[in-house]
Parts: C-alpha cells; sequence; structure tokens
C-alpha cells in the first residue's frame, strides 16, 4: 500500500539534511504542505531556507522550537492538522558528543521521546499517519575491511552521539510494537552535499583550503567512510515514507567508500583546478595529521538491497556529487562566512587543547 502524506512536519529542518529534505519535498510535489521545527541551535541556519520561505509561502511554516517542549509540539500539529513527522533534529556532531555528551541524550533520545508521545497523543487510533525517523549507520558500530552491515545488524554503538542515535531508534521502534504507531526509520551513511556545517570533513576541508588554514587529519588517515549525496538520500526517505512497510528500517547508502585521506587529496585536487591558489601550488600541501578521536570507527559500510526493492538507487556518483558540492561552497562564501564566529572559534580551541586546528 502507498502511504501519501500531505501536512508534514518536519523537525530540524534548519540543518543540512533537513533543509535538502523540505527543498526536495516543495521542488517535487504540489500538494504538500510543510512546518519545520527547528530550536536553531549552532547547527541550525535560517539562511539555508531564506529563499523557500519566500518562494512557498502558502505551503511552508516555521516555528523556532525545541522537540523537548510537548506542549508547543502538540498545538503546532493541531493548528497544521499533521498527519506525518519526519524526524531529523539531532545534535549530529560525534567530536562534539565526546566534548559534551549530555545534550545528545536530551535532544536526541529524550526529544524522541517526547515526539513519539506527542504524536501517539495527537493521532490516537489513526492509522493513516506515519512517524519516520531519521538515524545513522553509526548506531551498528564499527567494521573491519571486509563485510557491510544489514538492517538485521546487532546495534554496538561507540560514541556518545550514536549511542543516542541508537537509543532513539529502540524508542521509535518500541512505539510501534507496543502501541502501534505507524513508524518508519531509515539508517543512512555519511552525506555531503550544500548546506553541511563546517564541523564535517568534507565542508571543513573546503573551507579551510579557501582560509588556507591547516586540514586535520585524524590519526593517519585510513578511516573508511561510505559516501551518500545528500539529495540522493533524500529521495530514499521520501520513498521510504511513502512505500516503506511500516515497523521496518531501511539502510540508505551508496557503494563509495573512501579512506579519509584519499577523500580529502581528492578535495584539493578538485579546488586547485577551480580555485587555485596563490599561496600553496596545492592545497594538499594544507594536510595535517593530528591526534586521532577517541573511539574512532574504523569503517562503515552499509547494505542497500532492501530499499533498493522499493526501487530505490542511489544517482549520483562520487565524482560528480564532489565537483558540485566543492563549487557549491565556492559559489556561496556568504552562507558559510556567517558561520565562522566566535562559537565556532571556541569549538576548537576545547577541542585542540587550546591550540589552531592541525597545528
Ligand atoms: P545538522 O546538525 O546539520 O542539523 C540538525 C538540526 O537540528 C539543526 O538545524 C538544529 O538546529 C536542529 N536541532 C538540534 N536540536 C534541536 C532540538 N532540541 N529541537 C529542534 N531542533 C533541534 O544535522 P544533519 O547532518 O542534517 O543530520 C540530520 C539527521 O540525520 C540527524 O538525526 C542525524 O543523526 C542524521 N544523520 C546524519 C548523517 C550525516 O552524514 N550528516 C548521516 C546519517 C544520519
Ligand atoms: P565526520 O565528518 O565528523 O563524520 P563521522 O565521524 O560522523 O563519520 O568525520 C568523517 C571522518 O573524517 C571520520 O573518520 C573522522 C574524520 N575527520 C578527520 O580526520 N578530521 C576532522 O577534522 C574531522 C571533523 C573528521
Amino acid at each position: 500500500m502507498v502511504y501519501t502524506p500531505q501536512n508534514i512536519l518536519i523537525t530540524g529542518g534548519c540543518g543540512f539534511i533537513g533543509s535538502n529534505f523540505i527543498r526536495y519535498l516543495l521542488g517535487n510535489y504540489n500538494q504538500i504542505t510543510v512546518v519545520n521545527v527547528d530550536k536553531l541551535t549552532y547547527a541550525g541556519n535560517i539562511l539555508s531556507l531564506k529563499d523557500i520561505s519566500e518562494r512557498y509561502e502558502n505551503r511552508y511554516f516555521f516555528y523556532k522550537e525545541d522537540i523537548t517542549n510537548s506542549d508547543s509540539i502538540f498545538k503546532i500539529m493541531e493548528r497544521h492538522n499533521i498527519d506525518t513527522i519526519v524526524n531529523f533534529a539531532a545534535e549530529s556532531h560525534v567530536d562534539r558528543s565526546i566534548l559534551n555528551p549530555e545534550i545528545f541524550l536530551t535532544t536526541n533520545t529524550l526529544g524522541t521521546l517526547r515526539l513519539l508521545e506527542v504524536a501517539r497523543n495527537f493521532w490516537g487510533n489513526d492509522n493513516n499517519v506515519r512517524f519516520h525517523h531519521i538515524s545513522t549507520d553509526e548506531v551498528y558500530g564499527s567494521l573491519k575491511d571486509h563485510g557491510k552491515f544489514l538492517e538485521s545488524s546487532c546495534y554496538k554503538p561507540s560514541s556518545p552521539y550514536s549511542a543516542s542515535k541508537a537509543g532513539a531508534d529502540h524508542f521509535v521502534y518500541s512505539y510501534y510494537k507496543t502501541f502501534n504507531l505507524p513508524v518508519t526509520i531509515t539508517n543512512s551513511s555519511n552525506n555531503y552535499g550544500p548546506y553541511q556545517f563546517p564541523e564535517k570533513l568534507i565542508p571543513l576541508t573546503i573551507i579551510n583550503c579557501l582560509n588556507h588554514k591547516n586540514i586535520p587529519i585524524y590519526g593517519k588517515g585510513e578511516n573508511i567512510r561510505n559516501w551518500l549525496f545528500v539529495e540522493d538520500h533524500c529521495e530514499g526517505i521520501d520513498l521510504v515514507i511513502r512505500r516503506g512497510k511500516v515497523g521496518e528500517s531501511y539502510n540508505i547508502a551508496s557503494n563509495d567508500e573512501l579512506k579519509n585521506i584519499n577523500l580529502v587529496r581528492r578535495i584539493c585536487k578538485i579546488l586547485d583546478e577551480i580555485k587555485p591558489s596563490k599561496k600553496v601550488k596545492s592545497y594538499s600541501e594544507l594536510i595535517s595529521f593530528v591526534e586521532d578521536r577517541p573511539g574512532h570507527d574504523y569503517r562503515y559500510a552499509l547494505s542497500f538491497d532492501k530499499v533498493k526493492k522499493l526501487g530505490w538507487t542511489p544517482k549520483t556518483s562520487m565524482k560528480k556529487g564532489l565537483q558540485k558540492t566543492v563549487l557549491w561552497y565556492v559559489e556561496n562564501e556568504n552562507w558559510w562566512k556567517s558561520i565562522l564566529n566566535q562559537e565556532y572559534i571556541e569549538f576548537y580551541k576545547k577541542w585542540y587543547g587550546g591550540k589552531n586546528q592541525g597545528e
């Protein structure tokens, strides 16, 4: 049976993937109303949807609100007759979860539980509704050189971030089993693309190159990640909401696996071509090996055969996706320059124990 969402509540819509998903929904469906609830933490950026709020003023609504604030969320659901929740809101950076774990429990786990409870109260026994939860491959833990995680793999999270996401996933499933809430979950691999906060490896590398700052590589740069272009991810989420089986989870990923050092070298090479530096011969001269991240997962890789059976496959090659992403950051300095503020500087001071990045 195909489910058709109409009035969708997106949480964390001012973040990286949420803003891309809102753009995707409003661009592809004429009948949908999107309500975006975002607390606007350091990672939320109202600028990411400025054009959208102007273009779709009758179908796009924004509320600055915390997902743990159940009363407000309930009222918003009532006001807009919400039939579908897509829960992106989270603290999403592993390094920050090492410095300050508690907010990860509060937003990622408690926040998800509170949303589930609001949804259950608001929807009652209505089955023609959907709670879709966005999760990560990191809940499965780390792999050695071979094999991929399946949806049936055991959860073995390594970081406070992945532990908080794992807890949330379990609560979502428990609401399906215990209360019959119609839920679906997607676990995706590392995303990249426009509007990603420059604390994650790809945008951090691009921005540090453009600012002629060191590119910090943890350990030897041999850790492997499974990269997915964000627009492909959005298409996958939409498909699972419409065609996924209630109570099931689906992995979403690509076959692109890269060692961090090779990924960073590729980014440097693209920038050498499209925006050659006047200070260094190649941006790769900025690479600096720094102390490893504590508990650093060696490799993530997902099997995505299950979502393929629903009709999804990634369309964007890593070559094309990286080119597009690098170009976007080169052309959108206004978007990322405003982020490099005091809070941003303070985080890196703390993370590097008072030293600059990569020193
Ligand atoms: P992000 O950090 O860019 O955005 C998170 C958004 O959530 C921000 O706009 C922030 O303001 C908002 N937010 C934080 N706490 C909130 C709260 N208490 N109430 C309301 N809003 C709040 O994150 P992202 O990279 O877009 O990730 C989105 C989701 O996808 C997360 O659940 C993350 O775990 C998951 N995910 C991310 C990746 C990835 O590679 N980025 C991969 C797999 C899964
Ligand atoms: P990140 O983008 O933080 O995503 P995640 O940890 O959720 O996979 O990191 C991607 C990889 O890059 C990971 O192996 C850690 C590594 N990394 C660095 O080497 N240097 C950095 O400055 C950052 C932020 C990450």
